[in-house]
């Protein structure tokens, strides 16, 4: 199937040759987390704010993971990545029952996985839909349970949207698998502040962080939807999609606004600020 390079339990083999338990947490519970850590000529962006973020995950989910391993497995995975742009993936779950048991053993052996894809990071915008957030209520973990964003993007799909921007009883959550911002009709860059209810997205923050150094104001709290009826723009953030604007956003009024300038000025802020931690980063 695939020479794609992938690890398991510390193993470096291709993803054709691993052999995993069906009776994997992982697989039967969806008791495992996850990080995607982008690479760009080689080069990981914010690598440690990913393992302190899968620490934090990891810390929620009381599992006892060994981070030096964690980091040797990612690094080695990288060095495939030579010079490539491309990103790891990589998961850890609780492990492998010896019966499915909603009741985990005390004395599971931690179960590692992750493989390194070469890929082009997608610069055009897309078309999303507006849908109520059906998913369960610890979204910040980063945890492989993702039925609901599954299920929410695919019928998305069905009308032709890349990505769904998601709402709890008229207020903006997150995206299907991006953080959302957006200018209101006052020109203020607004984003949902970090709660349970959304991922705290390492591009996010860089943007955020960006965004303050320089003369926007970022307004991080509730954010209606309705305000999306007159935003000029709404954008995305994540690792694998960098910053990408949405065309439309089916269940609201919103178009966007080609080439509005304060948009083009965001986007040569995060810019700047990813060449600045590519720069440092090893
Ligand atoms: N997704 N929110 C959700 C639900 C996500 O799945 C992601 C990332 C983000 C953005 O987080 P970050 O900037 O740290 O990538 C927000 C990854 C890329 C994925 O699941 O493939």
């Amino acid at each position: 199937m695939t020479d794609i390079p992938a690890i398991y339990q510390g193993k470096l083999q291709t993803l054709d040759e691993i052999r995993i338990s069906p009776l994997s947490r992982a697989y039967t519970f969806s008791d495992s987390i996850y990080e995607v850590i982008p690479y760009f000529s080689g080069k990981p962006l914010c690598f440690m704010e990913h393992i302190d973020r899968m620490k934090k995950s990891a810390s929620v989910m009381g599992l006892d993971i060994n981070y030096e391993k964690a980091i040797g497995d990612i690094k080695e995975l990288a060095n495939t990545l030579t010079n490539q742009d491309g990103y790891v993936y990589y998961q850890i779950s609780r492990g492998v029952d010896l019966v499915r048991s909603h009741l985990y053993q005390d004395d599971l052996e931690i179960e590692s996985f992750g493989y390194a894809m070469p890929a082009s990071f997608p610069s055009s915008a897309l078309s999303a839909m507006l849908c109520s957030d059906e998913r369960w209520g610890r979204c910040d973990i980063k945890s492989t349970s993702l039925l609901g964003n599954v299920l929410a993007m695919n019928k998305a799909k069905s009308l032709g949207c890349q990505e769904v921007v998601l709402h709890k009883d008229g207020f903006m959550t997150e995206a299907g698998a991006s953080n959302v911002f957006y200018f209101d009709s006052s020109g203020t860059v607004r984003t949902s502040s970090l709660s349970e209810n959304i991922l705290p997205g390492i591009t996010r923050e860089i943007l955020i962080k960006a965004l303050k150094d320089g003369p926007f104001c970022v307004k991080e709290g509730s954010c209606a939807i309705s305000d999306f009826n007159d935003s000029p723009c709404i954008w995305l953030t994540s690792s694998t999609k960098g910053m990408l604007p949405l065309t439309n956003l089916i269940g609201t009024d919103y178009k966007l606004e080609e080439n509005h300038s304060g948009y083009l000025e965001v986007v040569e802020l995060f810019n700047a600020a990813m060449q600045s931690h590519l720069e440092v980063s090893v």
